[in-house]
């Protein structure tokens, strides 16, 4: 099967196209013949080797063989199916996120029917199924198991034009809060149809000089810190980053000290989040915002952009055409 990889971090250009053996499913996994995957900011941060103590899951000195190929979202069809595979058959349309081995820019990828796969509704494509999982995904976790934001209150997103962003911002819609955001002047106009109250634009504005006040700042793109953050947060409000070791620590310290909160984490169990995006799917209640597309022949192009660190929602790997 053909494949991407790569053997040392490092620019877009440490990824090949490589041909491999095609897996094999064990007994309970799934064979999936990947139709569409992405290219997140996550998985350029894991070719570059960044953050440095990431190396530590994924290899010190060179990725370690198990995650050499990357795509962490997918969209395809089951072709095969283990003997103890029981919720799947050869011929479903499944989508869903590979966990941090990744191994979606290939052809085919096995994945165990308990992991994060699940039926991909009729009404929507590969291309946009496969962009749907991560960001709206981890959207749902932080917005939802770590903050539980309720209707009425206050939310800021920061990186609201990205992936997670502009999941971010429906889901704080549907959950009945005033939700704010946080982007640059060319995507305003995107971020509000998609429901902002009110958008500042961070190559003009400062929202820590707004005077409005949040019972929740998430950023999602790692662009501010607590300390900036905390005279906009209410008084046991919640800062919500998706990055950065120190805010781990904080996390730590706020949970025991008066004052806003720091909440963070890794978005790793998916299964209540991917049934909720399949249904909020078929019932058509979510925009999914698809910057580019490339082939897997382009993937290199692909990572160049995304690496731009300001691609607009998603970044699409089409893998079988059409
Ligand atoms: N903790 C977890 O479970 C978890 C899970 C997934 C991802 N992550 C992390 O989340 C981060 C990426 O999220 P993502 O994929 O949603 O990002 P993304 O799609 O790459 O974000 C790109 C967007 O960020 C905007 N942006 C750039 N600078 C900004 C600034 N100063 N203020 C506001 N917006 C700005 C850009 O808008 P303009 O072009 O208009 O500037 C662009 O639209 C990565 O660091 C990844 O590792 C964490």
């Amino acid at each position: 099967m053909r494949a991407a990889m790569f053997h040392a971090y490092g620019p877009p250009e440490v990824l090949t196209q490589v041909e491999l053996p095609t897996p094999v499913p064990r007994a309970d996994q799934l064979l999936i013949r990947v139709h569409a995957t992405t290219v997140t900011s996550a998985e350029c941060g894991m070719r570059r080797g960044e953050p440095m103590w990431g190396r530590v899951l994924i290899g010190l000195r060179r990725p370690r063989k198990g995650v050499r190929v990357l795509g962490l979202e997918f969209a395809g069809e089951v072709a095969a199916v283990g003997p103890a595979a029981r919720q799947f058959r050869a011929g479903d349309r499944v989508f869903g996120f590979t966990g941090f081995g990744a191994g979606a820019n290939a052809e085919y990828k096995c994945l165990s029917e308990r992991a994060s796969v699940t039926m991909m509704p009729a009404n929507v494509t590969y291309a946009q199924a496969a962009a749907t999982v991560d960001g709206f995904t981890t959207a749902w976790y932080f917005l939802r198991d770590l903050a539980d934001v309720q209707a009425g209150q206050k939310v800021l997103i920061i990186g609201a034009s990205g992936s997670i962003g502009t999941y971010a911002v429906q889901l704080a819609k549907q959950l009945g809060a005033v939700v704010h955001g946080v982007c640059s002047g060319r995507n305003v106009k995107l971020i509000e149809s998609l429901g902002t109250d009110r958008v500042f634009d961070y190559t003009v504005e400062d929202f820590t000089a707004s005077g409005e006040r949040y019972d929740a700042v998430f950023d999602t793109v790692g662009r501010s810190s607590f300390a900036r953050c905390r005279p906009v947060l209410a008084p046991r409000g919640c800062y919500l980053p998706t990055t950065g070791l120190v805010n781990t620590a904080l996390a730590v310290r706020t949970a025991v000290t008066g004052g806003p909160r720091v909440r963070t984490g890794m978005s790793v169990r998916k299964h209540v989040a991917l049934a909720t995006l399949r249904e909020q799917l078929s019932q058509d209640r979510l925009r999914i915002v698809i910057d580019r597309s490339y082939p897997m022949a382009e993937i290199v192009e692909a990572h160049r952009h995304v690496d731009s660190g300001h691609k607009t929602g998603n970044v699409v790997i089409t893998v079988v055409d059409g």
